[in-house]
């Protein structure tokens, strides 16, 4: 008999423990402890008081083993050193496409449901990257900046992961949303990515749509979408959106997917309010469950888990979050639980039941353990020259007189002053004098003869700062570099 699967299992906090053994009953009832060993770990509230990573070493070593982890909602201590659990490991083990399934669900009432709206989709949302790199800084008295970070290869593995698993459950459509229109640059690279890896499954129908219309789509026709890819922080906001649109966090699974862990979730938070009581819905940690089941092989497992869910739904058991337009006593956390186990082998009525023929052996492979951490690459060359810098400046002074003082510094030098941009918005060379400015000016010094940029090089550039520093507060600098002739930065708003 071979090894059973180890699965590294955290509990959570508040509701967490509830919610958790009601699912592994389920599991148990249809048969899922033959195949997978649920390893306990110690994460969570209780861990913070010890560790401010709030999980110990051990579990740590047993995620890392496993491979898989699969957890209840965790609590992280408001202000302190501690950071949340739930982003750390995410980044720490580079779980870089959160894939969320949303799907209307009998009993739960909607006002889709009420419409006979069938709503069913998947958001995939890059995981790492973006402005939850949280790379902030105070740059002078009244400006802040978050810096927002997308990389190709990023994009290049949350896109494969969302091709890989429409291909996979058939979904014939996928969708990139995107704000492409405002940030050429990194939304615009998401983009591009999307369409060069569209290329690679022609038999999938694909889309793009800038994130507000995407919004005002999916609450006006959420039927039309099946899959839609999305940056980090706009895949935050639309899952959350998407959640409302089936009735809630409670029935929205979620799976971190990583080459080498994988995270399965529940998304809804500890519930402290009613931790304990047995009021506690565990759909939501049941659902991310059966993400898992099929992401290790146990697809019949999942199937027949998830029509005995339909079928217990159908027949209007709830917990006390929702069904309240059935006017029955909600069930307690157990009892619904029980009722979803004892209901395995019946079929969903209003829907078609789930296949349960398929696989029921684990096909989960373990990824060898890296040694070194994996650069991640496009290997696409690309041949870059520099052509000036952006310094940004801490000062109060008007564009007129900073653009005076600028170019008398630069005079002597290989450079000279081509813009001035505050808050992104240009107020040199053209500008209006209704434009609002802060204290916190970007000035672009670009090579008076372009036919210099091959030799350039850095040093000329340094010179140039040094001798800005010496009049004005620099708080940043960036290079201004050309890749393969074409620019690499962007223009003001009004240039
Ligand atoms: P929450 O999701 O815990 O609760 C919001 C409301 O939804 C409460 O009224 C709660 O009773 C209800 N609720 C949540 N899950 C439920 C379920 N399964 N069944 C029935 N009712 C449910 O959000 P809140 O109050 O903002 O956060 C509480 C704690 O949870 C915080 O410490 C927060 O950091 C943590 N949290 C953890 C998350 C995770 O581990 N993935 C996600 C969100 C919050």
């Amino acid at each position: 008999m071979p090894d059973k699967l180890r699965i590294a299992l955290a509990e959570g906090d508040g509701i967490g423990p509830e919610i958790t053994t009601a699912v592994l009953r389920i599991f148990d009832a249809a048969g899922v402890m033959s195949a997978i060993d649920f390893v306990p770990v110690e994460m969570g509230q209780r861990v913070f008081d010890r560790d401010t990573r709030g999980m110990t070493d051990e579990a740590i070593q047993t995620v890392e083993d496993c491979g898989l982890i699969y957890k209840g909602p965790m609590g992280t201590p408001i202000g302190g050193g501690g950071k949340s659990i739930n982003v750390s490991l995410r980044k720490m083990y580079g779980a870089f496409a959160n894939i969320r399934h949303f799907q209307a669900l009998p009993g739960v009432e909607t006002v889709y449901s009420k419409a006979g709206v069938d709503v069913d989709f998947y958001v995939v949302r890059e995981n790492i990257e973006d402005t939850y790199g949280g790379i902030e800084h105070r740059l002078t008295n009244d400006v802040v900046e978050c810096k927002r970070l997308i990389s190709a290869p990023g994009c290049d593995q949350v896109h494969r992961q969302a091709f890989e698993t429409a291909r996979r459950l058939g979904i014939r459509s996928v969708h990139c949303g995107h704000k492409a229109n405002i940030m050429k640059m990194s939304d615009g690279l998401f983009l591009d990515r999307f369409r060069r890896m569209a290329s690679e499954y022609p038999e999938i129908e694909t889309g793009d749509v800038i994130i507000d219309a995407l919004c005002m789509n999916l609450v006006l026709r959420p039927q039309n979408y099946r899959m839609v890819v999305l940056p980090n922080l706009q895949g935050d906001i639309v899952s959350d959106l998407a959640a409302g649109l089936v009735g809630g966090l409670g029935f929205a699974p979620s799976a971190n997917i990583g080459h080498h862990i994988s995270i399965f979730e529940a998304v809804h938070g500890t519930a402290p309010d009613i931790a304990g009581k047995g009021l506690a819905n565990p759909t939501s940690l049941l659902l991310s469950g059966l993400m898992m089941l099929r992401h290790v092989g146990l697809l019949k497992q999942a199937a027949s888990i998830e029509n005995a869910l339909i079928a217990t739904l159908e027949s209007g058991i709830h917990t006390a979050d929702f069904g309240h337009h059935l006017g029955t006593d909600p069930a307690s956390t157990d009892t619904y639980a029980d009722t979803i186990a004892a209901n395995l082998g019946k079929k969903p009525t209003t829907r078609e039941p789930l296949p349960e023929s398929a696989s029921d052996k684990v096909t989960f492979e373990r990824a060898e353990r890296p040694r070194h951490n994996t650069l991640l690459r496009t290997f696409e060359t690309t041949r870059s020259v520099c052509v000036g810098c952006d310094i940004y400046l801490d000062t109060t002074i008007s564009p007129q007189e900073l653009a005076e003082r600028l170019k008398a510094i630069c005079a002597t030098t290989r450079f000279e002053l081509t813009l001035m941009s505050n808050r992104g918005t240009q107020v040199w060379p053209t500008g209006s004098v209704y434009t609002e400015v802060v204290d916190y000016y970007r000035v672009r010094f670009e090579l008076r003869d372009m036919h210099d940029a091959p030799s350039l090089g850095q040093s000329p550039i340094i010179a140039l700062l040094d001798r800005i520093a010496e009049k004005f507060l620099v708080t940043d600098f960036q290079p201004l570099r050309q890749y393969d002739g074409i620019r690499g930065y962007s223009l003001a708003q009004g240039q």
